[in-house]
C-alpha cells in the first residue's frame, strides 16, 4: 500500500489562486445582472473534517465575491458537502436536492454543486448524473482544493462538470478559509483512514492516511491565534497513529507538546482517537496539561470481542476497560466520550449485553448510538448474517436508555464546583445568558453580556440539567485576547 508523506504544494495554491481572479469575473458580471451581490450558501453534512472543509469552500466562495447566506433559498450559489457514514446522511442529500429543483426552476441562474464524500461512490455520481441533472457541480474529496478551477469551468460550461479522484498525494495549503466561529476553529492534522473497520466507508472515500508537516500544522495555529482564536481543534479520524509516515516521524503527543508552546493559545481539543494507538505518552502529556481540555471522545463501537474482532477493531474489552481505568487514575476530571453501534452483522441480544456493561463500567460522560448501517463495498456489507431491523430497534433502544442514564449521573458530579468556561456565544432563547463550554465539553448558561464572547470566565456551576449546567459568573478569568473581541470589561 502507497504511503504518502506531506507536501505542500505552493505552485498549486499560487494557481488556483489565479483561477479565483478569474471566477471573481463570472460573479461580479452576475452581480451586475441581478443588481445586487450574488449570494452563496454552503450546507455541511457529516464531520468535524467536513465542518473544515466547508470553511475552505466558503472562503474561496466569499473571495470571489459571493455573500455567504444560511438559507439556500436565498442563495444563487449552493453546494451540499456530503457525507456517506450512514445511508440516513444520504437520504437527506436526496430529499434535499428534491427542494433545490424546484428552487432552481424558479430562478434559472441558480448554479448547484455536490462535493465530500458521498461523491466519492461511483453508484452516487452516476445516480445524480441520471435523475439529478440540475446539478451543475460534481467533485470529490481528494480535489477539494482545485475548487477555484472547477468554478471556472461551471461558469464556462453548460453540461455537468464532474472531477472526482481516485487518490491524491497532494495538501495544498495557504489558499482562503471562512471561519465560523472567531474565537475557535478546527485544524487538519491528518487526513484519509488507513484503519479498515470493517464496517466503514471512510476510508474509501477520503483514501489512505497522509500526516501533515509539523511545521504547516504550527504556523496555521499561529496565525490563528494572531486572529483571535482562542481553542483549537486538532482534526484526523485517527489522530493518535499522527505522524508516523512524515519524512521525520513524530507522535501525536509530541505535536501536542509543540501546540502547547503556542503563546496566546488557551485551550487545545482533538478527534478522534482509536483506542489501538493510545500512547501512555499521550496520557502522560494530557494529564501534565492545562491547556488540553478534560476530554478524550475514544469511541468503542461494540462491548463484545467477537463483534470487535469482526469489526476489525483490533483491541479486547478488557483492553477498552484497561484504557479508560488508567485515563481516569491519570486524569480524574477527564470527560470520556464514545461511539457505539448496534446491530453489525451477527450481533445477538448477548453481545448487545456486553456493550451494556462496558457503558455501565466506563459511565461515558456521552455516547453517540448508531444503528449499523450496510455501506456497499465494506466488508460487512457482504456478512451473510445481516441483523433485523426489529432485532437492532430492540438493542438499540436497550442500550440507548444506559447510555442517557450513566451520562446524567457523570454530567452531576460537577454540580456546585467552579470551572473555567469559553463563551461562545448570546443564549439564542434568553438574550440576559450566556453559553460556555467547560474544559469536559459540557456546556453552562449564565447571565452576562455579548462583550464575554470568546474569552474565558470562572463559572459556578449551580445546577446540572441532564446535559447542560445553569450557573453564575465568578470572575473574568482572562484580559480581552486576539484581535476579535472588543476588550470590554
Ligand atoms: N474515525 C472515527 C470515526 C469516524 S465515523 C473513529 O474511528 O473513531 C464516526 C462514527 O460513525 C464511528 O465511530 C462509528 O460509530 C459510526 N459508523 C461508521 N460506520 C458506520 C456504519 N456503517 N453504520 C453505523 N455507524 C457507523
Ligand atoms: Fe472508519 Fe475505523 Fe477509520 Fe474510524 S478508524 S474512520 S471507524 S475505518
Ligand atoms: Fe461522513 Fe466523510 Fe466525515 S463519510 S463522517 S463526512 S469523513
Amino acid at each position: 500500500m502507497t504511503q504518502y508523506t506531506s507536501t505542500n504544494d505552493e505552485k498549486e495554491s499560487a494557481l488556483q489562486r489565479e483561477y479565483m481572479t478569474r471566477a471573481a469575473r463570472y460573479v461580479e458580471r452576475l452581480g451586475r445582472e441581478l443588481g445586487r451581490r450574488p449570494a452563496c450558501c454552503v450546507v455541511t453534512f457529516g464531520c468535524q473534517m467536513n465542518a473544515r472543509d466547508s470553511e475552505k469552500l466558503e472562503g474561496i466562495l466569499t473571495g470571489i465575491g459571493y455573500e455567504a447566506v444560511e438559507r439556500e433559498e436565498d442563495a444563487d450559489f449552493v453546494i451540499y458537502n456530503t457525507c456517506t457514514v450512514r445511508d440516513n446522511a444520504n437520504q437527506r442529500v436526496y430529499g434535499r436536492l428534491g427542494y433545490l429543483h424546484s428552487l432552481k426552476d424558479r430562478k434559472p441562474h441558480m448554479k448547484i454543486a455536490l462535493c465530500g464524500c458521498m461523491m466519492q461512490e461511483e453508484a452516487v455520481v452516476e445516480k445524480i448524473r441520471k435523475s439529478y441533472r440540475f446539478v451543475d457541480l460534481i467533485f470529490g474529496t481528494h480535489n477539494l482544493f482545485k475548487f477555484a478551477e472547477l468554478l471556472v469551468a461551471m461558469f464556462e460550461n453548460r453540461e455537468t462538470i464532474t472531477d472526482i479522484w481516485q487518490e491524491t498525494d497532494q495538501i495544498v495549503e495557504e489558499l482562503p478559509v471562512s471561519r465560523k466561529y472567531p474565537y475557535k476553529s478546527g485544524v487538519n492534522i491528518m487526513f484519509g483512514c488507513d484503519n479498515f473497520c470493517s464496517y466503514c466507508i471512510v476510508p474509501y472515500v477520503r483514501g489512505r492516511e497522509r500526516s501533515r508537516d509539523p511545521r504547516e500544522i504550527l504556523r496555521e495555529i499561529e496565525r490563528l491565534v494572531d486572529d483571535g482564536v482562542v481553542e483549537v481543534m486538532l482534526l484526523g479520524q485517527n489522530v493518535n497513529s499522527y505522524g508516523r509516515n512524515l519524512d521525520r516521524p513524530m507522535s501525536f503527543a509530541q505535536l501536542l507538546k509543540e501546540v502547547e508552546q503556542i503563546d496566546g493559545l488557551k485551550r487545545i481539543r482533538f478527534m478522534t482517537s482509536h483506542p489501538k494507538d493510545l500512547s501512555d505518552e499521550l496520557i502522560e502529556v494530557m494529564s501534565r496539561s492545562d491547556k488540553i481540555c478534560r476530554h478524550l471522545h475514544l469511541p468503542l463501537q461494540a462491548g463484545s470481542d467477537r463483534i470487535l474482532q469482526a469489526m476489525n477493531r483490533r483491541y479486547t474489552k478488557a483492553q477498552y476497560l484497561a484504557l479508560t481505568e488508567k485515563l481516569r487514575a491519570a486524569m480524574p476530571d477527564l470527560a470520556i466520550t464514545t461511539d457505539l453501534i448496534v446491530g453489525f452483522p451477527g450481533e445477538t441480544p448477548e453481545d448487545v449485553d456486553e456493550t451494556i456493561d462496558v457503558v455501565r463500567r466506563v459511565r461515558f460522560d456521552n455516547a453517540f448510538t448508531f444503528l449499523y448501517s450496510r455501506r456497499t463495498g465494506t466488508p460487512a456489507a457482504s456478512m451473510e448474517n445481516q441483523v433485523p431491523a426489529e432485532v437492532m430497534r430492540e438493542g438499540f433502544d436497550r442500550l440507548l436508555k444506559v447510555v442517557q442514564d450513566t451520562a446524567k449521573e457523570r454530567a452531576a458530579l460537577l454540580q456546585g464546583r467552579v470551572e473555567e468556561a469559553l463563551v461562545e456565544e448570546v443564549n439564542e432563547q434568553d438574550g440576559t445568558l450566556l453559553t460556555g463550554r467547560l474544559s469536559n465539553n459540557m456546556l453552562v448558561h449564565f447571565p452576562g453580556d455579548g462583550s464575554m464572547v470568546g474569552r474565558l470566565a470562572d463559572v459556578s456551576l449551580d445546577e446540572c440539567h441532564g446535559f447542560y449546567y445553569t450557573g453564575h459568573m465568578i470572575r473574568k478569568a482572562d484580559a480581552p485576547l486576539g484581535k476579535t473581541v472588543d476588550g470590554n470589561g
